[in-house]
């Protein structure tokens, strides 16, 4: 088994070397916890008590007894949230994304996919048997070629995009996702792990951000595991697609489902979005913040009004010296190489998030300063 260590020396040599980090007594600057509910009192309050009703694990898939009557009010909740008939829920959203596009394609049909889809994603399209094509990062124009020259070879088509792309921070456009879709008789799935309880008004995602209804065609998936500050997955769709979403996704029906405490605490924390949708703003404000004080610091750092704040260094051997050395002070921003980001483009991850007290936020600005000087 040497040929472990001759491939890890090579990652090494490369600068694409990765390991675990524990971040307890870091400020952790990267997380996903844009909406900081993750420890808010009534998330934790509600997850215990459903924790000491059940216990923790669910005991089965959900097809076996692990459907309980908390699995079936957070589904409801997310459709009432989302605006979307019907909904079913996932282990991940690595879950989600594999079982529910393998499930809407075979050999006979086509997905377009854009270039910077999460990896689940691209990991789900290697699986299905379709016909896949990638189309240029948020290039709809290419896409429309690909349509025009292939979408008649095919049975069915699936367009997939991120609606906020995970590591640059930017959005797909749904209006134009979806006339496309539309025009040429195809299925729209919208990952929206990252738009969940961050775009639109009341932070219910793409489709409220471009004041755009919901249709029969489109498939919405999101994530319990970053602004829900939970864990866990979601896919919405007609009350007829999530049937055939419980009969057909592998990853459901062969996989345990989540405890219910877990979803207990995704649906307050949906609920807490609904009370109080300033959240949602104050997180742009911050975001913003955070941004425009790197911005006059010179650092090169990419905002598209969401909370994904990439400070982008390019070399990855730079990357890993800078994350250190803000580690070795106390803050965590973790360095993105290949592949998750391309070769070449490595970042740091920052994230806004209504979590960092002020005095962290000047913290880092300082050590910023000294870094940038
Ligand atoms: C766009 C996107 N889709 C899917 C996932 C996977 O979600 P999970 O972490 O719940 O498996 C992620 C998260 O990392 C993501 O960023």
């Amino acid at each position: 088994m040497d040929w472990l260590r001759t491939e890890l020396e090579l990652l090494k040599e490369q600068s694409l070397y990765r390991k675990r980090l524990i971040r307890e007594g870091l400020i952790d600057f990267c997380s996903n916890d844009y909406l900081g509910l993750k420890e808010h009192p009534e998330v934790v309050e509600e997850v215990i008590r459903v924790l000491k009703e059940y216990g923790l694990g669910s005991g089965a898939s959900q097809l076996v007894s692990g459907y309980t009557k908390e699995h079936k009010a957070l589904e409801e909740k997310l459709s009432e949230f989302k605006k979307v008939p019907n909904c079913v829920l996932f282990g991940s959203g690595y879950l989600a994304n594999l079982g529910t596009i393998q499930a809407l394609t075979s050999d006979k049909d086509l997905i377009l996919s854009d270039e910077l889809n999460h990896a689940s994603i691209i990991d789900a399209c290697r699986l299905s048997k379709a016909k896949v094509l990638i189309f240029k990062h948020r290039d709809y124009s290419h896409l429309e070629e690909l349509l025009k020259a292939h979408r008649k070879d095919y049975r069915r088509c699936l367009i997939v995009s991120d609606t906020v792309f995970s590591m640059d921070g930017d959005v797909a456009d749904i209006k134009v996702l979806k006339k496309l879709a539309k025009e040429y008789d195809c299925m729209l799935y919208l990952d929206e792990a990252h738009a969940t309880g961050v775009l639109g008004k009341g932070g219910r995602g793409g489709l409220e951000a471009f004041n755009e209804n919901w249709e029969e065609f489109m498939v919405i998936m999101g994530t319990l595991s970053k602004a829900l500050g939970s864990y866990g997955a979601f896919v919405c769709g007609s009350e007829l697609f999530c049937e055939y979403l419980v009969n057909k996704a592998r990853s459901l029906i062969f996989s345990t489902s989540l405890p219910p405490c877990v979803c207990a605490g995704a649906r307050k924390a949906i609920e807490i979005i609904q009370k109080e949708p300033e959240r949602v703003s104050k997180l742009k404000e911050v975001s913003e913040y955070i941004f425009k004080k790197l911005k006059d610091l010179d650092f090169e750092v990419l905002y598209h009004h969401t909370p994904i704040i990439p400070l982008m260094i390019y070399d990855e051997r730079k990357a890993i010296h800078i994350r250190d050395s803000l580690f070795e002070k106390g803050m965590f921003l973790q360095a993105i190489r290949y592949p998750t980001v391309p070769l070449g483009k490595a970042r740091l991850r920052l994230t806004g998030s209504l979590r960092y007290p002020k005095e962290s936020l000047d913290l880092l600005f300082s050590y910023m300063r000294d870094i940038s000087s």
